[in-house]
């Protein structure tokens, strides 16, 4: 009698220690939300942990996000972590305690998000990564949307081939340090860059103007430009928009260098305006409708896509000026 007692006793504190943990097998994910299969925009609870305000294509992103859920009359819990990723996760927590419909992710890098992504699938919060991508096990969230970063970098590659088919060395200004963005295309780029184009150096310029700048100017400290380098490949347009300041006050002029870079902001369709990049690889931020879509179909519990890519192009000076007024970012 005593040891069945305290079998039980073992029994229910191991239960409670698992319980809070959140350790043991992972609950099966709800079954949609409790309006599925008629749930509309007006049961929606999105979660949004923006990852920061760096670039013109993030402060679009947002809008994005905003503005369709003012338009689907869906609510949106919004915050900005500032390009930190401890900041997302205690946003992404938040959002679980507060029982969210959906949490939609964008990355800012890829590792570490194990953790949190495993609490929001016990407390059954379909989440969907929007934008970058993590390298967490798929079965800990329902998809991705977002662009084919690996692509961008290739696309980007097959403009120096074209420009430049007797080779020389290009200089390449990443972005954030380990998000999938800055790694995809940097896989991209060495993917297809031809054998004779030698990429002399790589930094990371965060994706911001303001830390561009001064890497730009630590390269033009080292490498003669048209004699140690010809071209420069450029993660995003708001790093480019850093650089062209140091090159500018280098006395470089438009056209010296071949530089290509991400994005197709107004920004990115300006400087090919001026001369100064010869192409701009699109990364399109306008997500927000495709991610209410998916929203809405997890939590009435219909079949997704798990992965879908941005469908995109690359854009060239010959028609930047004629496009640049109906560009929305
Ligand atoms: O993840 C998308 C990238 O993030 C965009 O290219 C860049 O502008 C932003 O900061």
């Amino acid at each position: 009698m005593f040891h069945f007692k305290k079998l039980v006793f073992l029994f229910v504190v191991a239960s409670l220690v698992l319980a809070a943990c959140g350790g043991g097998a992972a609950p099966a994910e709800k079954a949609g939300a409790s309006c599925a299969p008629n749930c509309t925009y007006a049961d929606m609870v999105l979660c949004y942990p923006q990852l920061g305000a760096e670039s013109d294509w993030r402060t679009a992103n947002t809008a994005s996000i905003k503005e369709t859920a003012d338009q689907l009359g869906a609510k949106l819990i919004f915050s900005d972590a500032q390009q930190k990723q401890e900041n997302q996760i205690s946003a992404v927590r938040a959002c679980i305690q507060q029982g969210v419909s959906v949490i939609a992710l964008p990355p800012v890098v890829e590792d570490g998000w194990d953790a949190a992504l495993t609490e929001a699938k016990n407390a059954g919060i379909p989440v969907i990564i929007v934008d970058r991508s993590v390298s967490a096990d798929q079965s800990l969230y329902a998809a991705h949307i977002g662009s084919n970063m690996v692509l961008e970098g290739e696309r980007a590659a097959d403009e120096f081939n074209k420009m430049m088919p007797d080779g020389g060395a290009v200089l390449e200004l990443s972005g954030t340090t380990g998000s999938g963005a800055a790694v995809g295309r940097a896989e991209g780029f060495r993917n297809k860059l031809n054998d004779n184009i030698k990429i002399l150096d790589s930094q990371t310029g965060n994706f911001t103007r303001a830390e561009a700048l001064p890497v730009m100017q630590a390269f033009l400290q080292k490498y003669k430009p048209g004699v140690d380098f010809q071209g420069i490949f450029i993660h995003n347009d708001d790093m480019g928009i850093g650089a062209i300041e140091a090159l500018k006050a280098a006395g470089v002029q438009p056209g010296d260098l071949f530089i290509v870079s991400v994005d197709g902001t107004r920004g990115g369709f300006q400087a090919m305006v001026d001369g100064w990049f010869q192409a701009d690889v699109e990364c399109n931020p306008l997500l927000g409708p495709q991610v209410y879509d998916m929203a809405l179909k997890l939590m009435n519990n219909q079949t997704i896509d798990r992965e879908i890519l941005t469908n995109e192009t690359v854009y060239y000076p010959d028609n930047a000026a004629e496009l640049l007024p109906e560009r929305k970012y």
